[in-house]
């Protein structure tokens, strides 16, 4: 048969128009910030969006093919009813795993892809990162089980601390008298040491407690954590521990208070310190960001605290900040607490997470100084 005349040219422009709407869809697609799937109508998935791979940790050529509950299953179901009932539902909320083994909470809608005479063609997924608004859900009710435990902390503290006084004071006036047999020293040193240990939880609650105002200043958080490592050093040596320093050169100041800021990293370190009795490397990073969704997209000074310890068990991970959740004995459990309200009183934020090579990372992020305006 033969082409009318101007047919090759027709074709062309029709094959570019073509080209232009697909890229067009492909952009549209793209910028959308939740993710989306495409499934056929057996489930199979067709294509994913940017914001589906980054979601998901995997590219759209791993999943292109396999069907929907074998490359991820907790959104079969959803699919599948879908599918059968032939209109939307709005109904996941739940945990994807990720391509790197993390865990994501994600809420999802699925929609039926229709053709013009309105036949199920398959079904659009859109997933919604709730990792966030799990965060701060958290963060808040820290912040209120806190609040509610330092005022009943410094109340506590208050009353116990006296009587804390008297007790040392009767022991040690005890060991001075004529008669106090030397065999019976070893009892009222024991209840010296034990007063002072109690008197540390004490001094520690109140801080808890505290609801003085911040007094923030420009602050060098490479000064504070220099501070923290030499006060540390003591302990660092004796246990073959190396220090590796990654500081970003370029840092501004955080707005802080210096001797709490300091408070913060002693207790991390201390922490890192502890995770590794065997000796080992503890890595301290600096790093400035731009937009930290930790700090509400405002710039931040970020400081991580690494070590090469065993990491922190899932068992425990929802506990770290809890007031008296240890693991250790000896421990009070209040280091990671008391650092979390000095933290939120710097308007910053928190959190850890465990190094996929083994091993724990704290990460501290604080407000710079901005510029006020006149
Ligand atoms: N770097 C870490 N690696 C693994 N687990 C950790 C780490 N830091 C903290 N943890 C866990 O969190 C718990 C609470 O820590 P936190 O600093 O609040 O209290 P603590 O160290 O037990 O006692 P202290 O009051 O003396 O600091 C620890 O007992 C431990 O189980
Ligand atoms: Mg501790």
């Amino acid at each position: 048969m033969r082409r009318p005349p101007g047919g090759r040219q027709r074709v062309a422009e029709l094959e570019g128009q073509l080209r232009e709407l697909r890229a067009y869809y492909e952009d549209l697609l793209g910028s959308l910030q939740d993710g989306l799937l495409i499934l056929d109508g057996q489930g199979g998935i067709l294509s994913m969006n940017q914001a589906a791979e980054e979601l998901t940790g995997l590219s759209a050529s791993q999943t292109m093919g396999r069907v929907i509950g074998d490359a991820f299953p907790p959104l079969a179901s959803l699919a599948a009813k879908t599918l059968a009932a032939g209109r939307s539902h709005a109904d996941f909320d739940g945990v994807l795993l990720r391509a790197d083994g993390a865990c994501l909470r994600v809420s999802a809608v699925a929609s039926v892809l229709s053709d013009a005479g309105g036949t199920s063609r398959g079904v659009v997924l859109a997933l919604r990162d709730l990792s966030r608004v799990s965060d701060l859900e958290e963060q808040v009710r820290r912040s209120e089980r806190l609040a509610a435990l330092g005022i009943l902390a410094a109340g506590i503290a208050h009353e116990v601390r006296n009587p804390l006084v008297g007790v040392r004071g009767a022991a040690q006036l005890l060991e001075k008298e004529a008669a106090f047999p030397d065999q019976l020293r070893e009892y009222t040193q024991m209840i010296v040491r034990q007063v002072d240990r109690l008197n540390r939880i004490v001094n520690d609650l109140l801080a808890l407690g505290a609801q003085r105002p911040l007094e923030a200043r420009p602050c060098n958080v490479h000064q504070v954590l220099e501070e923290a490592l030499s006060l540390s050093v003591a302990t660092l040596k004796p246990m073959g521990l190396q220090v590796a320093r990654q500081y970003d050169p370029e840092i501004p100041a955080a707005a802080g208070d210096f001797d709490r800021l300091l408070q913060v990293f002693l207790n991390l370190i201390r922490n890192g310190i502890e995770a590794m009795p065997g000796g080992g490397a503890l890595t301290v990073r600096t790093r400035f960001e731009r937009a930290a969704p930790q700090c509400g997209g405002r710039p931040a000074v970020q400081v991580e605290i690494q070590d090469r310890g065993p990491g922190i068990p899932d068992k425990v991970h929802p506990r770290l900040f809890t007031p008296f959740f240890t693991s250790k004995d000896g421990g009070t459990g209040l280091g990671l607490a008391i650092s979390l309200r000095i933290i939120e009183e710097h308007r910053g934020a928190i959190e850890a997470q465990n190094r996929s090579g083994g091993g724990a990372t704290f990460r501290v992020f604080l407000p710079v100084v901005t510029e006020q305006k006149e």
